[in-house]
């Protein structure tokens, strides 16, 4: 098996060669290479951290809960560190939006008006940290507007003004999956040659699959129409009602399955007593990315009312409902009117 792993590698193209040969993407290629050479060395440090974090013990809590009102792992403060070091170079990248801080962080050495705004979930399913689950990054690239100052809105557009968007996948192997509005590619890291190289290039997710991922246990708080899809897919009356449950708490991963195979991931929001109801995952560093590159793949993501990316954010830690995948699964969920 080494034997063959070796020799696709042989003549591999690497994620550098790949992106500087691109064409057709809304940004300007050379722009696209500073921000993903980084992108691409934050991914080798997590992939490599991740890989000995059981022996260096990263494992566990801080004690300190994050703007979302979530115990913090050591893990997810590290992982923003390393965005935090990694762009401190400035320009092209001169603001980082990131699940683990408050506030926008900007920098001001190097950053003329032509800058870039990186979105991110430094470790996205963190609750896998402990167990040796999979794990992922997820990041999205937005132009800052010339002048912008402080302010964010001009990072607050919707999310088809996004120019880059991706997410890097820790599993058995660290793979890199990105778009610039040109397809889908996924890279995959060989550790010991230390370059990510192209696995699949212009992927296309399957119309329809037959595998969702949710976590089932909070249907009882779900909108009346989510639990009858929920009861649609598993009724098992034929075969297009029968679909296999895969769920492993990380939106990174189980999208991942989805991208290649085809299906649905679903995030319903969850009703609270006598109020509307509210979604857990946040649009501007998970579903808004997540949602870009599902539909360069020809899938789909939708809040069950409106197309994700084209919500204007109010806040930089906002959340929505989502349903996310192959085209025909959104479609059917839609049908069932799932957030009423
Ligand atoms: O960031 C949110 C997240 O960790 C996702 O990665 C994951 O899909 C989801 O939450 C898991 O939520 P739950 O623990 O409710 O299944």
């Amino acid at each position: 098996a080494n034997a063959l792993a070796g020799e696709q590698m042989a003549g591999g193209t690497t994620l550098t060669r790949h992106i500087m040969t691109k064409r057709g993407t809304a940004i300007p290629v050379a722009d696209l290479a500073l921000i993903m050479e980084r992108i691409e060395l934050i991914a080798k440090r997590i992939a490599r951290e991740l890989a000995a974090a059981g022996l260096s013990g990263e494992h566990g809590y801080t004690g300190e809960t994050n703007v979302q009102g979530e115990q913090v792992k050591k893990l997810d403060q590290w992982g923003n560190q390393v965005f935090l070091d990694a762009f401190e170079q400035g320009y092209p990248v001169c603001s980082l939006i990131s699940e683990e801080m408050d506030e926008p962080h900007h920098y001001s050495v190097n950053c003329p008006d032509n800058s870039y705004c990186v979105l991110y979930d430094p470790i996205d399913g963190s609750s896998n940290t402990d167990v040796n689950g999979s794990l992922g990054t997820i990041f999205a690239v937005k132009k800052r507007a010339p002048g912008h100052s402080h302010g964010i809105e001009d990072i607050l557009v919707p999310g088809t003004q996004q120019l880059i968007a991706g997410y890097i996948l820790y599993g058995p192997a660290a793979q890199l999956i990105y778009t610039a509005g040109a397809g889908v590619d996924i890279f995959t890291l060989d550790r010991t040659l230390g370059e990510f190289i192209l696995w699949k290039e212009n992927v296309k997710m399957p119309a329809h699959g037959s595998v969702y991922a949710v976590n089932q246990a909070n249907a009882g708080k779900w909108n009346e129409g989510a639990r009858k899809f929920l009861a649609h897919i598993t009724s098992r009356k034929d075969k297009r009602t029968s679909y296999s449950l895969r769920y492993c708490g990380a939106f990174a991963a189980d999208f991942h399955r989805f991208l290649l195979e085809g299906g649905i991931y679903l995030y319903p929001g969850e009703v609270a007593e006598g109020g509307k109801a509210k979604g857990k995952l946040r649009l501007m560093y998970e579903l808004a990315p997540l949602s870009m590159i599902a539909e360069q793949a020809g899938g789909r993501g939708t809040t069950g009312k409106k197309r994700i990316l084209e919500i204007a954010a109010t806040g930089i830690h906002e959340r929505h409902p989502i349903y996310i995948g192959s085209a025909e699964e959104v479609a059917l969920a839609e049908s069932f009117n799932v957030e009423g």
